[in-house]
Order: C-alpha cells, then structure tokens, then sequence
C-alpha cells in the first residue's frame, strides 16, 4: 500500500469521538483508536497494545487514559503507559504505543500520519463553510469499497450528474455546458456550468427555485492533497451574474482506509445568520443526498474498482476526455508527492540497515538481555 504520509486526514467526525468510549478505525492501512482524555482533546494511537496487542479499542478510558482489556495495562494521550496495575506497579519504559499528531477543526478530528514533526496545522485546508462555531453544519458518512482516487474522479467530474443521478442532481443541461480546469500550485480546480437549465426537483427545492424556471447552475470543485475537497454550487436566473443567485457549500474529506476501500466524510455548512432555514437546508441537502451517494456512486465506484482489480490505472490505459482534466491533474499530484515521499525517505535509510527495510535479523539474543530491553523500569 503506497499512501501519502506526510498530509492531514480526517480519521472521524468530532462527535464520533468520544470522552466515554473508545473508537476503532482503519486510516491508511493502520487500525487506530480514536478518544478524548480528560481535557476534551482527541488522541490517536495504534490500536494494539504494547503488551501482547490487544486491541486497545475493546477497552475501556479510566481518567483519561485508554485501559486495555487484556490485562489493565492504561496509556496515556502521549500514549505512554502511565498504569500497570500488576505486582508493585513499575510502569516498564518500553510500554508506549505509538501515537499520531491530532487537531480538531472544521468539525472532524484530523491525523497525521508522517513524520511528526512535520506536523504543522498550517498545512491544512481552510474550510470556512464547515465550522461548527459559526455555521450550522451537517454531515454524512459513507464507507466506499474502492480506491480513494476513484472517489477523488468521481468528485472532480460532475458530468457524472446526467447519466448516473438523472432523478437527483442532474439534467441534460449538464454535459453540454461548459467546463474548465487548472490548478495552483498543488491545488486543482475544477468549474463547471450549465446554461439554461430545467433543475431537477431536489435541487430547484433546496435552491427555492419554482418548477420549471430555467437557471444556470455553477459548480465549483477544490481539491487539495492527499483527498480534501470543497465544492460551491449556485444557481441564478439564467442569464444573471453569479452573485444574484444562492451558494451551497459542502465539504467532501477522502481518507484511505486501505488501498481498496475509502473513507467518505462528507458535510454541508451554511452561516447560523441565516437562522433556522439554515439548519434545515443543510439537513436537506445531506439527507438527501444520501440516497444517490449510497444507491448510485458507491455501487459504481465499487464496480469501477472490481473492474480494475489489481491493474495499475494507466495500465489499463483509460480514454480521456476534456472532463477528466482536473481529475488526472490530481491524480498526477498525488504521483508526484508520494514519489517524493518514498525518494526522501529511501534517502534516509541508512545503508546497509536491513532492519529498516523489515529484512530477517537473524542471530541469537540472550533471554537475559530480552528481558532487559522489554521489563526495564522506567
Ligand atoms: S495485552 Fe494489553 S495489558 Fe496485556
Ligand atoms: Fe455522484
């Protein structure tokens, strides 16, 4: 599995994260546990205990710390052990899970996978439109069985909207209108408009737009690595500027949960100044697009990926067309850094260090200096 380390992820939603019960998941191939210790902060650890690993996540959290429920050993947010409830209660030094650089923002909790250090909260997507502190968001959630990059397709081409949400989100307005694409820096975008459009009746009710009344509809895509993306979509009058019209911004956040099955957070957001009509929209928005996601994208993209097995995608030497420009701009983004990421690390690795390279060590140790390393007191 070749993943982006160095790049945030959403690994759950906020409020999937909790002070009270721990939370197994599978980011990037890692199962972790997700919880919140005594100040409200949201930690990350492998989910195996340093012990004879546990799964950390069937346990339980007792004064902020993680408890395991083999033998009671608990770890703290630095995930060091920090309890041995056995004999005198000497903690050994070596009773430390690995632990992931966490932020909380836009409503999710975010995790870092790479080398900590370079973990800066910076680096992170603004999403403005999805802050539970000044906007009414909702959120849905969808487990995809594909590759992250077939979902991050589906995003960045909504052509798709015609032929595979015809009753939902499309029209046959949509792949005769125009569309362009760039990008900035690492950052792709994607802009797509439909002229003159009847919109279907979910989406002229979400809008407010009366049966039948002929639009332009835009939509907006950012993306950014490693698979954030936001998209803007507004409708005017036909014929208007776009400021005349109403935007819907949604947040759709893309996170490996292996190299074939893909995390899809997904979440609406609009200004708590537009009062309750604001809640009810995003609500609207979300719930109902739960059924073309779930009955009509998820099947397709898990069909895409049974169809692609274990091909590498340009092997199979894929047709483009102009509406795929953005999604291979991103594709080749992600190439490129995760190239970069395997070059400077290859570049670390010491020469001639086979354990680095998970080699066999072969040779004898002594059961002596085995229970120095593991039993030595902290
Ligand atoms: S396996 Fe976790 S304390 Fe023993
Ligand atoms: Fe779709």
């Amino acid at each position: 599995m070749s993943f982006l380390l160095n790049a945030w992820y959403v690994a759950a939603f906020a409020h999937e994260v909790r002070v009270d019960a721990p939370l197994a998941r599978t980011l990037l191939g890692r199962p972790v546990v997700l919880y919140r210790d005594a100040s409200q902060r949201a930690i990350v650890l492998d989910d195996r205990c340093a012990h004879r690993f546990a799964p950390l996540s069937k346990g339980r959290i007792v004064d902020g710390a993680l408890e395991c429920p083999y033998h009671g050993l608990r770890f703290g947010e630095s995930g060091q052990c920090v309890h041995n409830p056995h004999g005198d209660g000497r903690v050994p030094s070596g009773a430390k899970v690995r632990t992931y650089p966490a932020i909380e923002r836009h409503g999710a909790v975010w995790f870092w996978a790479g080398d900590p250090q370079r973990a800066d909260a910076s680096l992170l997507p603004s999403f403005p439109f999805v802050d539970p502190a000044t906007t009414y968001m909702h959120d849905g959630y969808l487990l995809t069985r594909a590759h992250y990059q077939l979902s991050a397709d589906n995003l960045l081409d909504l052509s798709h909207f015609q032929f595979l949400h015809p009753d939902t989100l499309g029209s046959e307005a949509i792949a005769r209108g125009e569309v362009q694409s760039g990008s900035l820096g690492d950052t792709v975008w994607v802009r797509r408009v439909a002229h003159d459009e009847v919109l279907p009746p979910f989406v002229a009710d979400g809008f407010g737009i009366p049966p039948g009344m002929r639009v332009d509809r835009w939509m907006d895509v950012r993306w950014t690595p490693p698979g954030l993306l936001s998209i803007m979509v507004g409708v005017t009058p036909a014929g208007m500027p776009r400021e005349a019209g109403l935007i819907a911004p949604s947040a759709h956040w893309l996170t490996p949960e292996t190299d074939r099955t893909t995390h899809y957070f997904f979440a609406f957001g609009l200004p708590r100044e537009m009062g309750e009509r604001g809640r009810e929209l995003v609500r609207y928005a979300v719930d109902g697009l739960m059924k073309p996601f779930e009955q009509e994208d998820l099947p397709m993209l898990e069909a895409q990926q049974r169809n692609l097995g274990d091909s590498d995608f340009w092997a199979l030497q894929p047709a483009l067309l102009p509406l795929d420009a953005g999604a291979i701009r991103a594709r080749r983004v992600m190439e490129r850094l995760i190239a970069e990421e395997r070059a400077a690390n290859a570049a670390q690795e010491p020469v001639g260090d086979s354990s680095a390279r998970g080699e066999a060590v072969t040779g004898t140790v002594s059961v002596d200096s085995l229970r120095r390393s593991s039993c030595e007191a902290a």
